[in-house]
């Protein structure tokens, strides 16, 4: 307990306070964003997640009454109390978020645990008192996102959970407290108000979002700093935004890492490797990766290869690229203990390893057997691990997917006093653990970076909040139940929420056996998640596209071929994510945060603003319910138009993934390609519904970091419908040399009587449910003229 305020300074736009124990700091990052910060460890903030944390200098006034300190901004206002008690209020004082004031109160547990443990039940704990605990009252209607992968549903409202990085091997169920990623943030939604709070504290931390009392909620620690971020807005964007603008953006990546990838623990011979590649084309199956599991590394030693089961492997890389596939391999960071393997006995040398409490290099089990951990605090190190990245791509590797960083370790977990070297500072896996992925990542992204000055491709599994600058992310080993591909939806939207915009999951789960029936749904999901890759157990039976039956080939082909069809779009939306941190895979509720009926949608999803996808996520469903919110919507499949704010009936056979796009939606699409840049895209086709509506298509290379210096395009499509439609196609920046020469229109209404493009006619063919027409891609004014 802090006491009762001392004194209180002001510096800049840090408020000090001075308790009778310890210090408080409110810092103002700007209006809308402000740190809570005590020093309960150590003077540096010390944060891993905030690389460059930009203030804005702005207004603020502080003003001291009998009980409390006022601190206002433009838009907040902060009291602060004795016990460094925060309350935040909006710019007009209605209460935001409020501090608990009495003591935690689980709820009774009664009967015997020890007897439920008997049986082999798992006992819950009734109170875990913290070094570090920050518990906010309850007003009654609070919905909560984010907080990265954990299970269940999409509102965390009354779940507990942990922010421990886990390699969890056991089927992922609603009771599990923690997985493989630590994201300690979330977004509080209530009455008509939404602000988000981010808990920079890497140690093992809890949250607990109204599950042990309906009072309060709580986040805590086991020790670090009391440190966080209130962050406030008008929008729930807003909230995501200025997460991202704390924490970092995911950079727009290689418009290849968009494309449909195949994966397999392991495909694991040249052999096996290229009839996969084959098939694709056998099958006429876009495809754009193609993973390589441990089992391509001799001996399960990083950075090297079997060069019996590859032999001439940057042959075999090439030949792959020459049919349009690129390769990602899989790097673990367990290093074999065994002397003359280059890469063990250079860490060994230079200290590069995390050491038990005798500073002697700690040794525990990963796939080689026994390793070592490369210490990723030390920035030596990471930079050792950044230089070997140039091994793995002077061989013909596009990307790298760095895996078992939590770090996974055979013979049980680390123990807490490991020592890591935090840049020349001690400290221990406590406070490292849930970093250990996050500063991999970091070190791949960079040496990836720097051997081909593309923007680089890293998936990894364990992650910290800020990741998503370095890395995309996967959510790790799902197994091929139903109930996991409806757990993937809400774990991918809270992983967007949370900042990380460009994630996925094994479709058609990792573990156990898939089916036909399973695959062709979850390929219908994968097709709309940023990171879309296949991948599956050893041992698991085939789960190609073509490894079912003719129906199931056909519906991967359908999907996929769908996939490189938005990839415009996609990539519109990621290029969007790099600008405002949105994810392209978007809770309902991010757009619809007034509408109570989307609160806890956990099975329907936009795909950008414009697309709504409700798949079929039961076995043997061949309809299903599912609402749709505010506006006119177009069935993407019939286009038929139908009213928002409705629970609707669809019909979905096994071939159908229900899809929606929104009145004046405006979307561009490719043509086929068997995998990004076969063809040089000189038609864009720009896919129109009826309405109001603008759009914002980007353009560039695909690869280099050129856009960064302004080499890249920018059309705007703005459509507004009076008595005739008339369709604006604007270039409003032109720095890239387009290969755009045509645009073609689909214009979905069959209803048409006249085209006009800059007031000439124009031909048009009509088809059942729309009309279509090519212009020249320059700037000018389509006006249709409907019967
Ligand atoms: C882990 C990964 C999985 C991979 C396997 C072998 O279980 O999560 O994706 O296939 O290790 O490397």
């Amino acid at each position: 307990m802090f006491g009762k305020i001392l004194e209180v300074k002001q510096e800049k736009n840090k408020v000090i306070f001075l308790f009778e124990q310890g210090t408080g700091i409110i810092e103002i990052i700007n209006p809308w964003v402000v740190n809570v910060f005590s020093p309960l460890k150590t003077n540096e903030y010390k944060s891993k997640a905030i690389e460059s944390l930009k203030g804005e200098e702005c207004k603020i006034n502080v003003e001291t009454t009998g009980t409390h300190i006022q601190i206002t901004t433009d838009k907040l206002k902060i009291n602060v109390y004795e016990n460094f008690i925060v309350d935040f209020y909006d710019e007009i004082g209605n209460i935001l978020c409020e501090d608990y004031r009495g003591e935690r109160k689980p709820f009774v547990r009664r009967g015997n645990g020890g007897k439920l443990e008997e049986e082999g039940h798992k006992v819950l704990e009734n109170i875990k008192e913290n070094k570090v605990q920050v518990i906010k009252k309850l007003m009654g209607d609070e919905k909560f996102y984010g907080l990265g992968d954990k299970t269940g549903n999409l509102n965390k409202r009354g779940y507990d959970y942990e922010m421990w990085n886990t390699d969890e091997p056991a089927p992922h169920v609603e009771s599990h407290k923690s997985l493989y990623k630590s994201i300690p943030f979330f977004i509080t939604l209530r009455d008509k108000s939404v602000f988000g709070i981010f808990f920079d504290n890497t140690y093992k931390s809890y949250f607990d979002m109204g599950k042990e009392n309906n009072e309060y909620y709580y986040f805590a620690a086991e020790d670090g700093n009391l440190n966080y971020y209130f962050i406030y807005g008008d929008k729930m964007e807003q909230i995501i935004s200025r997460y991202t603008d704390l924490t970092g953006k995911t950079p727009l990546p290689q418009m290849w890492t968009l494309g449909y990838q195949q994966s397999r623990w392991s495909y694991d011979t040249k052999d096996r490797v290229i009839g996969i590649a084959e098939n694709f084309r056998k099958y006429d199956i876009p495809i754009d990766v193609i993973h390589l599991d441990i089992d391509y590394m001799d001996g399960y030693r990083v950075f090297t290869f079997d060069n019996n089961k590859f032999p001439g492997f940057k042959n075999i890389m090439d030949d792959l690229k020459g049919m349009g596939i690129k390769v990602v391999t899989i790097i673990d960071p367990g290093v074999k203990k065994d002397k003359g393997y280059f890469v063990y006995d250079k860490g060994l040398k230079n200290n590069y390893y995390v050491k038990d409490k005798d500073g002697i290099p700690y040794v525990n089990e990963v796939w080689p057997g026994d390793s070592v951990y490369p210490d990723f605090a030390d920035k030596n190190v990471r930079d050792w691990w950044s230089e070997n990245q140039r091994i793995m791509i002077e061989e013909g590797v596009s990307g790298i997917w760095n895996d078992m960083n939590e770090p996974a370790s055979f013979k049980g977990p680390l123990p807490n006093d490991v020592v890591f070297n935090d840049e020349g500072i001690e400290s221990d896996h406590r406070e490292f653990h849930n970093l250990y992925g996050h500063l991999m990542s970091k070190a791949t992204f960079k040496g990836i970076k720097k051997y081909t000055r593309k923007r680089p491709f890293v998936i990894t599994r364990a992650c910290y909040a800020g990741s998503q600058k370095y890395t995309t992310v996967w959510t790790g080993d799902n197994q091929s139940f139903w109930e996991h591909l409806r757990l993937s939806i809400p774990m991918l939207l809270n992983l967007g929420m949370s900042g990380m915009a460009f994630c996925g999951c094994d479709v058609g789960g990792f573990s156990f056996d898939c089916t036909s029936e399973l695959l062709s749904r979850w390929v219908q999901v994968g097709c709309f998640s940023p990171l879309f890759r296949n991948h599956s157990a050893i041992h698991s039976r085939d789960q190609e596209p073509w490894a079912f039956d003719e129906e199931t080939l056909n519906i991967n082909r359908k999907y996929i071929k769908l996939r490189y069809k938005l990839l415009p779009y996609l990539y519109d939306l990621m290029h969007e994510s790099e600008c405002n941190g949105l994810p392209p895979m978007r809770a309902l509720v991010i757009h619809y945060s007034n509408d109570k009926n989307v609160y806890n949608i956990n099975d329907e999803f936009l795909f950008g603003k414009n697309i709504l996808v409700a798949p079929v996520v039961e076995q043997g469903k061949t309809y299903r319910a599912l609402y749709l919110p505010q506006g006119k919507w177009f069935d993407y499949w019939t286009k038929e138009k139908i009213n928002g704010q409705q629970i609707i009936i669809k019909n979905a056979p096994i071939d159908v993934c229900p899809m929606y796009v929104k009145e004046g939606s405006i979307i561009p699409n490719y043509p086929d390609q068997r995998y990004v840049g076969e063809k040089v895209i000189d038609e864009l086709t720009l896919d129109i519904y009826e309405g109001n509506g603008d759009y914002e298509h980007y353009e560039d290379d695909g690869e280099s970091y050129n856009y960064k210096n302004g080499k890249y395009n920018l059309y705007r499509i703005t459509q507004r419908v009076k008595e005739d439609i008339s369709i604006k196609f604007e270039k409003i920046h032109i720095g890239y040399d387009s290969s755009y020469k045509y645009l073609k229109i689909i214009f979905n209404s069959s209803k048409v009587k006249l085209v006009t493009f800059n007031n000439d006619n124009v031909d048009f063919v009509e088809n059942d449910n729309n009309i279509e027409f090519k212009i020249n891609a320059v700037d000018g004014e389509i006006k249709i003229t409907l019967i």
